[in-house]
């Protein structure tokens, strides 16, 4: 069976799409059989990997006209594209009596096909989000290291106590980790404190690193891996998928 990992944090852009894309390629190139599933109706990650208008997506699986499509992307890796039409899903499916479960229903059969699956999610606490918390075998949290950073974080532990409670009892923080760090920068390294304070245990050693490379990637449709793998963003999440594996 495979672990679920969400990449989750309901403010846009501190890093959950990069993260996705490159830790699920770094678990690839470690010889995980890995899926990636985007889950925001932006579909930066599928644009991101280079599949431009894929014919399926999880939007049109999750609402049953076809069945659930893995596109390859290279060994050992392949992508659930997302849709625009995901904006629409509350909308659609929020009377359904088992509304939260059915991205689990979804990725069960391919749960035997492979080591990971991991979830780009939205930048909201919406159903999107509780169906992939609902599933998920741990959260990991990407933090932006600066001011007000901690406001986002809290609402996202508090959905974490109410579906740990209600929904999903074995779901973890697998942690909290720092993107788009400048470790020059005194504010962001106070923060960076703040948060391992109040949240002990939770924040991983591994920080990534504020790199050109991991912005310019995406236009390319490639991961740093394969565009500039002798960067610091290739360093630093080839290094934060062995802390992911080994902790
Ligand atoms: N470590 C980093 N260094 C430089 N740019 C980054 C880094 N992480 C993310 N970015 C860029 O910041 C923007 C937001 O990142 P993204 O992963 O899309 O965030 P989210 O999915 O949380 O909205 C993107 O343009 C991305 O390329
Ligand atoms: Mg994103």
């Amino acid at each position: 069976m495979s672990k679920i990992l969400a990449f989750t944090n309901q403010k846009g852009g501190v890093g959950k799409t990069t993260s996705t894309a490159n830790i699920g390629a770094g678990l690839a190139r470690a010889g995980h059989r890995v899926v990636l599933v985007d889950l925001d109706p932006q579909a930066n990650l599928t644009h991101g990997l280079g599949l431009a208008d894929p014919e399926h997506n999880v939007y049109g699986a999750l609402l049953h006209e076809y069945r659930l499509k893995a596109y390859p992307l290279q060994e050992n890796l392949a992508l659930v594209a997302g849709a625009p039409a995901l904006s629409g899903f509350e909308k659609v499916k929020g009377d359904e009596l088992d509304r939260e479960f059915l991205l689990k229903d979804l990725l069960e059969p391919i749960q035997q096909r492979c080591d990971y699956i991991l979830l780009d999610c939205p930048p909201a606490l919406g159903l999107i989000t509780l169906n992939a918390y609902a599933c998920a075998t741990a959260l990991y949290i990407p933090l932006e290291a600066q001011l007000y950073a901690t406001d986002g974080l809290d609402k996202v532990m508090e959905m974490v106590a109410r579906v740990q409670r209600r929904v999903n009892p074995t779901l973890t923080v697998g942690g909290i980790f720092f993107t788009r760090f400048d470790g020059r920068k005194v504010l962001r390294r106070e923060t960076a404190e703040t948060i391992r304070d109040k949240y002990p245990g939770l924040v991983l050693e591994q920080t990534i690193r504020e790199t050109i490379a991991l912005g310019e990637a995406p236009h390319l449709g490639q991961d740093i891996f394969s565009y500039a793998p002798t960067s610091a963003g290739a360093a630093d999440y080839a290094a934060l998928v062995q802390e992911i594996l080994t902790r």
